[in-house]
């Protein structure tokens, strides 16, 4: 019965089409089309009580429905679908689950991240889900949070060169393409500054902490088209994001232009009033959110009674209302849903979900996302050597689950997937190195410890909002029947492989940790192998870096594997066999103590010293840091011409010579020290990097370009400018071990 309507003639500019739609629309429609309401709850409510323009968290079953629900309503305005397909398209039974982004970001590598996102978007859009909530860009100082798995780790330009591939991945050739799907920036901004690590405290972030170092990655992919963005939990200076007016408004929306559509955090609005206690209730509180620019409303039912009421009471006009019912709507038309709602497509699914290809591409960017940290010379092994008898230990060495990490199959976050991923489609490292260890080689296998036992919070089981409370993990006591089963099976083993970390339970929103420690029966299990003296490699399959007791640091290897993806058992076991070479770079910085934090490598210069009266400050292991099966000597930085205009470039080169006999590929980092600046500032900061293959015996010369003006600082009054005077280029394979040349830019 709208057919005719000029709002559903495509012939018509999106604007012409968006009056058409704004006129015949009534106040509750319009505030309808604000929410964005959880699928979960009462669907027919959702939909044609309270109109929602957009809907979250939905089954492959419920979309079906929702999508016939609003073929009933008045004006048939389609739904945006959203979801968190954050590592893959996780919660779709079948999907490819990819390595979390932490993972992904040991890689270093922007393309292979923009392949990821490009077959994350191929399969969520033949699902009828347009939206997806990554990539995050929070910058991960505190190794307590709980939501450091979600981040591309500490440093503002890695997160920026990886945070613009996936946007430019998932949005592909724009929003009509029909593979594409909406890209968020989130968590904006500021979110992981957290106090203690606890999860949405306040952020003691000034304006000009938050341009130096938040704001940049969120500024690059506003610039690059990013089509929506998400707010986070947090309040900064006594201000909730939700009400920060200067940040959504002034910033994003007036200094950086930016026209897309914003989206608050679960209940934000809510939050205001039962949380923050900043609003009386959801009336002011809905009124505060609209006048500071907030575009989408999540999962706030009552945001429905509050703004109109708000409007009703002259707290809100009309037009602010209209304003971002606007920037709604334009991305429905945009997106060409009044045409066709992209809906779920069964013979698209079958033919893009899961494939073959996309399985090759998970594992490609699982192997590159392995860090080996420790290596005495026991990896690689020797598959054409004499066979071996191989003890795979620990309770991470055959566990799924804690494999993929957060946001996926049952982690918790949605409730039609109780049993997770299929499991066949899941590598552990129990069933890689089954799988590749040649024929003669011997396995075996004890899980050595538990890590936890679940107990139901003591405050309820669930939060004010209704929101399920997750519950507690507590640490499982040692096992030391458990613990004797795998020290015997190491002492009758050529090779000990013990696979520890965290689970599900230890990771995630409102998840962050007291500790770093490795949780439960772990360290006892990690003693006792190497109380029997076999030769051990450590594989730390975790969301984060954990610190790490003496057993694990002196074994013989130690690999970082974070949350690996499907794949990753496969590709572990592929570089214990040295089938692969290691590549992967720590993307953030390793704690020696958990009372180090934070350690991240950018520190402001100007601390009295570098130790703690009873332990170093320094890290554990660095940013950037990570070993080959070979070693490689960084020789002859030079800077050509020493003096460099504003508008000019610093062109440099360093030698690299691979001294062993396999190949490395190499991740050359740059880093910028400014000598003298008018404020304090970073002790160094990267600022370009390069991925270079260097084969056994050979040296090859690498160029390195960073433009002057990506030379900057953020003065007293929150202004980014070059001050010019004498600088530091520093080059090397980590943010430690770095060769210096001096130039000045004029
Ligand atoms: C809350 C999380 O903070 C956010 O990252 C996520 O996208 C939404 N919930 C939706 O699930």
């Amino acid at each position: 019965m709208t057919e005719a309507f000029p709002y559903r003639d495509p012939s018509l500019t999106v604007e012409q089409r968006l009056d058409d739609l704004m006129a015949r629309m009534t106040l509750a429609e319009k505030v309808g089309q604000m929410l964005q309401l959880d699928s979960r709850g009462d669907l027919k409510e959702i939909v044609t009580t309270r109109l929602a323009g957009s809907i979250l968290h939905t089954s492959p079953a419920r979309l079906l429905e929702a999508n016939d629900l609003v073929a009933g309503t008045r004006l048939a305005i389609p739904l945006l679908t959203a979801e968190d397909c954050i590592h893959g398209h996780s919660f779709w039974p079948g999907a490819t689950v990819f390595p979390t982004q932490l993972a992904m970001a040991a890689t270093w590598d922007a393309g292979l991240t923009e392949r990821v996102a490009r077959a994350t978007a191929v399969e969520v859009a033949a699902t009828g889900i347009h939206w997806t909530f990554s990539p995050v860009l929070c910058i991960a100082r505190d190794l307590r949070w709980g939501r450091v798995d979600e981040t591309f780790g500490e440093d503002p330009f890695l997160i920026g060169e990886l945070g613009s591939a996936m946007v430019r991945g998932y949005q592909g050739g724009g929003l009509t393409d029909p593979t594409a799907i909406l890209a968020t920036a989130k968590h904006f901004a500021g979110y992981s500054e957290t106090q203690g690590g606890r999860d949405a405290s306040e952020a003691d972030l000034s304006p000009r902490k938050l341009r130096s170092w938040f704001l940049p990655p969120f500024e690059r992919v506003a610039r690059e088209g990013v089509a929506t963005f998400m707010l986070g939990y947090q309040s900064m200076d006594g201000v909730p994001i939700t009400a920060n007016r200067w940040l959504l408004n002034d910033v994003l929306r007036g200094e950086w232009g930016y026209t897309g559509t914003l989206v608050t955090d679960w209940d934000n609005v809510g939050r205001m009033v039962w949380e923050q206690q900043v609003c009386t209730d959801i009336t002011e509180a809905a009124a505060v959110a609209v006048r500071a620019g907030n575009d989408l409303v999540m999962t706030t039912p009552g945001f429905f009674e509050g703004a109109q009421a708000a409007v009703a009471q002259g707290r809100l006009t009309a037009d602010e209302i209209d304003a971002a019912v606007r920037r709604i709507l334009r991305l429905k038309f945009q997106l060409g849903l009044f045409e066709d709602p992209r809906g779920p497509d069964p013979e698209r699914q079958a033919a893009v979900i899961g494939t073959a290809g996309h399985a090759a591409l998970n594992l490609e960017v699982a192997r590159r996302s392995l860090v080996l940290l420790r290596n005495d010379g026991l990896l690689p092994l020797d598959p054409g050597g004499e066979p071996l008898r191989v003890a795979v230990l620990g309770p991470n060495a055959d566990d799924p689950q804690a494999q993929l990490g957060d946001w996926a199959g049952n982690s918790g976050q949605v409730d039609w997937m109780p049993d997770g991923q299929p499991r066949e489609m899941i590598e552990t490292v129990l069933d890689g190195v089954r799988a590749l260890a040649p024929p003669g080689w011997q396995v075996t296998y004890a899980r050595g410890a538990d890590v936890e036992e679940l107990v139901p919070d003591p405050v309820g089981p669930s939060y004010p909002d209704g929101q399920p409370r997750p519950p507690i993990s507590q640490a499982a006591p040692v096992d030391p029947e458990m613990i004797a089963e795998a020290a015997a099976a190491a002492r009758a083993a050529d090779v000990a492989v013990v696979v520890v970390g965290d689970t599900v339970a230890l990771t995630g929103e409102s998840k962050s940790t007291a500790t770093l420690e490795l949780q439960g029966g772990q360290i006892a299990l990690l003693d006792a192998v190497a109380a029997t003296g076999t030769p051990t490699v450590v594989v730390l399959v975790n969301s984060k870096p954990a610190v790490l007791p003496a057993s694990a640091l002196g074994a013989a290897a130690l690999i970082q594997a974070f949350n690996p993806g499907m794949c990753g058992g496969r590709a572990i076991a592929e570089l214990l066999l040295g089938l692969i070479e290691p590549s992967g770079r720590l993307p953030i910085s390793v704690a020696r103590h958990v009372g180090q934090q934070p350690v991240y490598y950018n520190q402001i210069r100007g601390q009295h010293g570098r130790r703690y009266a009873d332990m170093t400050q320094d890290p554990q292991f660095v940013f950037g840091e990570g070993l080959s099966y070979t070693t490689v000597e960084y020789t002859d930085l030079v800077v050509h011409e020493p003096r460099v205009p504003v508008d000019g470039t610093v062109h440099a080169s360093v030698r690299l010579t691979n001294t062993g006999s396999r190949p490395a590929l190499e991740t050359v980092q740059a880093y910028i020290s400014d000598l003298v600046t008018s404020v304090t500032w970073a002790i160094r900061e990267l600022k370009a990097y390069r991925q270079v293959l260097v084969p056994a015996g050979e040296t090859v010369e690498v160029r390195i370009e960073v433009p002057a003006a990506e030379c900057t600082l953020v003065t007293a009054d929150g202004r980014r400018v070059v001050e010019p005077g004498e600088f530091d280029l520093e080059v090397g394979p980590n943010s430690r071990d770095l060769l210096a040349a001096r130039f000045r830019i004029d």
